[in-house]
């Protein structure tokens, strides 16, 4: 198993909580819109990062390239709001990112704690932090994929963003 991302301390955390695994996982600190090594893998897995690089098409060109031949992907893309429900949702994160833009990251971190709680503090953080946070609908990303070579694309959750699995064929 490799794990992949560019923030050095994102790394450290995700070695710390994968130690029993030994020498079976790595870590490498790569920026996803570069990263043009050849190496492909049974199973590649990206949670919640291709809509945040400024170039989703190209980050999940380069994540679907991973993928060997009949292995399979799964990719977290944020989706377009569609209930009341979802734009409330979104809505709350506008606005708290308005209240904590001039703040520095110690401080926003110490502000979302007082809120909600350590718990609660970290998904808000990670939800109103990115600057860039691209929306994608669901056509759009099955039509890439089955342009990189994925079938049986389909939607694994019914969901504002999407939790997609494929096949490369
Ligand atoms: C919302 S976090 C998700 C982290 C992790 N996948 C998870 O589910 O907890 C987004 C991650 O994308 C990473 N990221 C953003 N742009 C990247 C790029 N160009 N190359 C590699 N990682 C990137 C950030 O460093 C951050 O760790």
């Amino acid at each position: 198993m490799t794990a992949c991302d560019q923030s050095s301390s994102a790394l450290e955390r995700a070695s710390e909580l994968c130690k029993e695994f030994g020498e079976r996982a790595s870590f490498r600190k790569v920026d996803l819109l570069q990263w043009e090594e050849e190496e492909s893998y049974d199973f590649a897995f990206s949670f919640g990062v291709v809509h945040h690089t400024g170039n989703t098409y190209g980050a999940i060109r380069n994540v679907g390239r991973k993928v060997k031949q009949g292995g399979k992907l799964f990719l977290m893309v944020y989706g377009f709001p569609e209930t009341l429900q979802d734009f409330v949702e979104l809505n709350s994160y506008e606005e708290m990112r308005e209240r904590l833009r001039l703040l520095s990251c110690e401080e926003k971190k110490r502000a979302l704690i007082e809120q909600f709680g350590e718990h609660e503090a970290h998904g808000w953080f990670d939800a109103v932090s990115p600057r860039i946070n691209d929306l994608l609908t669901f056509p759009e990303l099955a039509g890439l994929l089955t342009r990189l070579g994925f079938r049986g694309i389909r939607r694994t959750m019914n969901n504002r963003n999407h939790h997609l699995i494929a096949e490369k064929s």
